[in-house]
């Protein structure tokens, strides 16, 4: 069945021009893009969307670094069939020198916290993110591909 998922580009891989190569890579598998945007979160949103790494100790320059507004973080939603543990699996593990040949992280990045991709990591941290992100009505189109 079909669900939908938060991706994001985050600011290091916006400043190094990856967001096209993101994107390809879902339509390519053949997801559809309902929603998109480029947005220099607030701290709160920031802080709301890694609530669950509070404790850590990377947890206020990762904040810091998704805020600064050196760079957007470009936001999406896709829709497709199990997409969001297939985001997951396109994207690679977190920590890009674990992530497997062929995935995102491993194909552009090789630091964790310069990972330059987001996404989803269950169906209830998907309804969280994309209500986060894109809670404003008409943020997201239902659209009929093919
Ligand atoms: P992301 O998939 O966005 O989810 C949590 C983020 O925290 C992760 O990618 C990394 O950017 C960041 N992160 C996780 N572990 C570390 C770490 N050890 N040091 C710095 N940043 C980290």
């Amino acid at each position: 069945f079909s669900e939908r998922t938060f991706i994001a580009v985050k600011p290091d891989g916006v400043q190094r021009g990856l967001v096209a190569k993101v994107i390809a890579r879902f339509e390519e598998r053949g997801y559809k893009l309902v929603g998109l945007k480029a947005i220099v979160p607030s701290k709160e949103l920031a802080e709301e969307h890694y609530g669950d790494l509070k404790s850590k100790p990377f947890f206020g320059g990762l904040v810091d670094y998704m805020t600064n507004g050196k760079a957007p973080v470009v936001a999406m939603v896709w829709e497709g069939k199990d997409v969001i543990r297939q985001g997951r699996v396109m994207i690679g593990a977190t920590n890009p020198l674990d992530a497997a040949p062929g995935t995102i992280r491993n194909s552009y990045c090789q630091v964790i916290g310069r990972n330059i991709v987001h996404g989803s990591d269950s169906f209830e941290s998907a309804e969280k993110e994309i209500s986060l992100w894109f809670g404003k009505a008409g943020e997201l189109i239902d659209w009929t591909s093919a």
